[in-house]
């Protein structure tokens, strides 16, 4: 009797542990992956003399009415103008674009980078542009986002820490497969600094490798640490060089100051990117604009409030544990305050969701210092399993805190398809043997609209 008492016992324990959070048994290999090689099939420079290349497009204003395309010619500057319009055939407006070239630590030279502003753009309309000219015109298109309005639906890809891996080659074909309109990226683009020299040729690979994709649809940039790109040993001292030459954001928009700290609204979305690895602390240019943004955001037209940055405030991996913990300090009343919904973040490489948590009660004597249930609470998301080169992280704090819902270490991708101003499906895909695989899924309702669903 007492032997079935005790194995009731278990089972319970087991019920309630696994009502507390999921760590999923599935594993894939651990190991350092391997980058594929420089004269793989996805690198492939485009044919054709001085032919634009590495073509990537994000948003050029706040909501969505200019789109700013950017792209490389190796050999000489060539053409700085986009040519687009409503028809492929009839590509009647121009924007004239910058251009320039950068070093880096004496021996690489960038090709000549051009960047254009295609503005006075109509919403959720579908524009078609050509850079290049003469044999060598290559030939694109995008949809405008929805005009910014509490209903207007959006289906975001959520992608980060991506690298230029086999994996991440199955990652951008898993989120191609499921027809998103726009990336939110989390951070760490090309890991051209595990490279000797942060050999700034895979700058240009990883461009080339995404271009299936970012040319198409905007994605919206957040930094991480492998774009600082930090290296006095070969002379290079200012950070994030080849990251800011080559990824604009549209940061004077939402008056930011900062290249890496801005926001942008697409559809019922207010998203906010953070910079894990600029100044934050209080009186600091990041957080003097956070500040003033939380103020700006509008819930009755944009009910959506998303956060983007790198580093993770909650997460229950060994890798990276507490790295994020100061931001957290700093920024998370405020964003509880301001009833976030979600917080995305990368860096550790894994997937985890939480619940809907907070830790904002401490004040140094109190001692409460234990994250709450909390619905006004954003749900936090940490994406860093694009595929790149270090591998996976697999060292997951146990037990399981109460606050992490799923965790995984595999790779992967997830959606946010918004449905409307209150709710949103939200899906994590594990690329699981080259099949896309949903592993983890969750409707989340608005803060704004339904503040006292826990969802
Ligand atoms: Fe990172």
């Amino acid at each position: 009797m007492e032997r079935v008492l005790a194995v009731l016992f278990l089972l319970a324990a087991h019920a309630a542990s696994a009502a507390a959070g999921v760590t999923s048994p599935y594993r894939r290999s651990l190991q350092m992956l391997p980058v594929m090689p420089l004269d793989a099939d996805v690198f492939r420079q485009p044919p054709g003399h001085n032919a634009p290349e590495q073509v990537h497009i994000t948003q050029g204003d706040l909501t969505g009415r200019a789109m700013t395309v950017s792209w490389v010619t190796p050999e000489h500057p060539g053409s700085n103008v986009v040519r687009y319009g409503l028809a492929a055939d009839n590509l009647n407006l121009t924007a004239e674009g910058t251009v320039q070239r950068y070093t880096w630590g004496g021996t690489y030279q960038s090709p000549y980078i051009h960047h254009a502003t295609l503005t006075g753009l109509d919403h959720a309309t579908v524009y078609h542009y050509a850079v290049g000219y003469g044999y060598t015109v290559r030939s694109f298109s995008f949809k405008t986002p929805p005009k910014p309005g509490p209903d207007a639906p959006i289906k975001f890809g959520l992608i980060g820490d991506l690298g230029q891996t086999f994996h991440s080659n199955d990652t951008v074909a898993h989120y191609e497969a499921n027809g998103g309109d726009a990336v939110l990226f989390i951070g760490d683009l090309c890991y051209a600094d595990n490279h000797p020299g942060h050999d700034n040729r895979r700058w240009d690979t990883w461009a080339r490798f995404v271009e299936r994709s970012v040319a198409y649809q905007p994605w919206i940039w957040t930094a991480g640490n492998h774009e600082i790109d930090y290296a006095p040993e070969i002379g290079e001292t200012v950070p994030f060089k080849p990251f800011t030459h080559r990824y604009p954001t549209p940061f004077r928009a939402s008056n930011s100051t900062g290249h890496l700290w801005y926001s942008v609204k697409m559809a019922s979305a207010h998203v906010i990117m953070l910079s894990s690895y600029s100044a934050y602390g209080k009186y600091t240019p990041q957080w003097t604009w956070l500040q003033d943004e939380l103020r700006r955001v509008d819930r009755k037209t944009t009910p959506w409030l998303i956060v983007c940055v790198h580093s993770p405030w909650y997460n229950t991996n060994d890798y990276h544990y507490m790295e994020g913990e100061t931001m957290r300090v700093q920024f998370e009343r405020w964003l509880v305050d301001a009833k976030a919904d979600l917080v995305l973040a990368g860096h550790v490489h894994s997937y985890e969701r939480t619940h809907r948590v907070s830790n904002v009660a401490y004040d140094i004597a109190n001692g409460k210092a234990t994250p709450q249930f909390n619905a006004s609470a954003p749900v936090y998301v940490n994406i860093g399993d694009g595929g790149n080169t270090e591998g996976l992280a697999n060292s997951f704090r146990s037990p399981q805190p109460d606050y992490s819902a799923f965790r995984e270490a595999s790779y992967g991708h997830a959606t946010l398809d918004i449905k409307n101003r209150t709710h949103a499906y939200y899906e994590w895909h594990r690329n699981q043997d080259g099949v896309k695989v949903v592993a983890d899924k969750a409707w989340f309702t608005n803060r704004y609209y339904m503040p006292t669903h826990t969802n």
